[in-house]
């Protein structure tokens, strides 16, 4: 039997999970979305959020992958012969994800070049939508082939297979540089965001709460309703840690038999909220900055989403002292940050095919890396920005939290919380009682099922995106999943190896290997 990698420290794993969760869901979404969402009053949901739903379902991903010794297809095969699709399903949603967050990388990796002689001048905004994109009025113009933006992705994925290339010896090694780089550079950027001129006025912003955000459901219009504020909340947890991908499960089938689950995911919990928590100084406080520069309010300095990144920090960065050093140590930041995500999606991946197929863990790779590169080539063109929002929207909106709702049935109520909890307790130190239970049976699904309620209202009501088109929503929304969902049945239908194929399911499912 094929002997599984396993890491070679604790440290390694925790900073691999660590580097998993931090990335640019930090650095631009968080901020922006607390921004949007009531600052000080997000910030609470947030926190709510973390501890009810984050955190445990950390714990569970955990130990889903350990307890199953497989990654997720494998996992949940053996919860099941009939349920390995869900977990193929898990980790597509993840690969999807990680074929346009390459092409984001791409844009990190492009502006890192910039950042030299500052090309994007004082316009950063017509140099990001006109120079770099060559954005398309509408979505159906295709527009042209972007070759920086094309060299860029292949650049992203020869970087994320070399981060990878020995499975998790070098994975543990990349993440001592891939975590602590970023936070050091992080500091950096914090203390120079909070002593800018006008910095003061950009904080107030974001950390002054408007409690009756987080219960009004009837606010003034432009206000967010508090169902809003809890979703958008929760979204942003699942995300920014990872859960709902597989990731967690492929990482927690790496860890050895006396790595303490309950503990481990704290801390990586913790800090990858810290992460996007402190990260949040640096980002408002130079807002605040570019307010008083330009005499405006800070409401009007902040522009969503890639804009936020690609716009707005170069014009930040063009107002520092010493631009050219910011720029080339915030975008080799950035890069960083993104790079143990996008890998840690792609060791998922490949774990998986290794287990089912077993292919080499190089072949493995490879097949993963030029299926990823081939499936992001649509976001190189003009219009490839407009498709990414939209595939966006809909794997974390409809996608991600259909995975976690599936997992808390599945092992809730089907493979049983409890018994999970038991091989939790006898993982760690530090032991989960039946509260825990409660949280992954009810109060999870219960809340997904009202967020999947109010999105699915939403759709109906209309299209996402900019352009509002059924026709593209149709395509690189429902389409998208439904490929998804359709290639993870196949895939789960293909004879995987003999060793695959022949492991004994119900010897690990038997309660008594709970008790070890
Ligand atoms: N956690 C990552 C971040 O905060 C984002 C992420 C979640 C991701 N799932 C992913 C990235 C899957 C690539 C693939 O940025």
């Amino acid at each position: 039997m094929a002997v599984r990698d396993i890491w070679e420290s604790r440290t390694a794993f925790v900073l691999a999970s660590i580097g998993s969760a931090i990335g640019l869901g930090n650095l631009w979404r968080f901020p922006y979305v607390c921004y949007k969402y009531g600052g000080g009053a997000f910030l609470v949901a947030y926190a709510i959020c973390l501890l009810l739903a984050g955190i445990p379902l950390l714990m569970l991903e955990f130990s889903i992958g350990k307890r199953m010794n497989n990654a997720s297809p494998g996992a949940f095969r053996g919860v099941s012969k009939k349920l390995e699709w869900f977990g193929w399903f898990a980790v597509g949603i993840g690969f999807i994800i990680c074929t346009y967050y390459s092409g984001i990388m791409s844009y990190c990796i492009n502006y890192f070049v910039y950042s030299f002689n500052l090309s994007w001048g004082n316009e950063p905004g017509e140099f990001f939508f006109g120079k770099v994109l060559s954005i398309t009025d509408k979505p159906w113009q295709v527009g042209s082939f972007r070759w920086p933006l094309f060299i860029g992705v292949v650049v992203a994925w020869i970087w994320i297979i070399a981060s990878i290339w020995k499975g998790t010896k070098t994975v543990g090694k990349v993440v001592w540089v891939t975590v602590l780089g970023p936070w050091a550079l992080l500091i950096l950027f914090v203390i120079r965001g909070v002593t800018l001129e006008g910095a003061s006025e950009g904080l107030r912003y974001y950390l002054s709460p408007n409690w009756s955000l987080l219960w009004n459901i009837n606010p003034d219009p432009g206000i967010p309703g508090a169902h809003q504020v809890w979703l958008a909340a929760i979204s942003q947890v699942f995300f920014s840690l990872t859960v709902g991908f597989g990731v967690m499960i492929a990482y927690g089938s790496f860890i050895d038999d006396k790595t303490c689950i309950v503990k481990n995911a704290w801390i990586i919990g913790i800090a990858d909220a810290l992460t996007a928590i402190v990260g949040g100084f640096a980002v408002f406080g130079a807002l605040g900055h570019k307010a008083f520069v330009d005499g405006v309010a800070v409401s009007e300095v902040v522009r969503s989403g890639p804009g936020l990144t690609f716009v707005t920090y170069p014009e930040i960065i063009n107002g520092l002292p010493w631009p050219q050093l910011f720029g080339i140590l915030f975008f080799v930041m950035l890069s960083l940050l993104a790079i143990d995500s996008a890998f840690s999606l792609v060791e998922a991946m490949s774990a998986a095919v290794k287990d089912k197929f077993g292919f080499t863990h190089t072949k493995a790779n490879l097949t993963v890396a030029i299926l990823g590169l081939a499936m992001g080539l649509p976001y190189i063109f003009g219009s490839g920005i407009h498709w990414l929002d939209i595939v966006d929207h809909f794997m974390n909106f409809f996608g991600l939290p259909l995975v976690v709702l599936g997992m808390c049935i599945i092992i809730g109520w089907y493979f049983k919380a409890s018994r999970m909890r038991h091989f939790i307790n006898s993982r760690s130190e530090g032991k989960i009682g039946i509260w825990w239970d409660i949280r992954i049976q009810l109060i999870i699904p219960a809340f997904i099922l009202f967020m999947l309620g109010f999105e699915i209202y939403e759709r109906i009501k209309a299209p996402y995106g900019d352009f509002g088109l059924r026709s593209q929503e149709f395509i690189f929304g429902w389409g998208v999943l439904l490929l998804v969902l359709v290639a993870s049945v196949i895939l789960s239908l293909l004879k995987g190896s003999k060793e695959y194929q022949s492991r004994e399911y119900e010897r690990i499912t038997n309660d008594a290997s709970d008790l070890c």
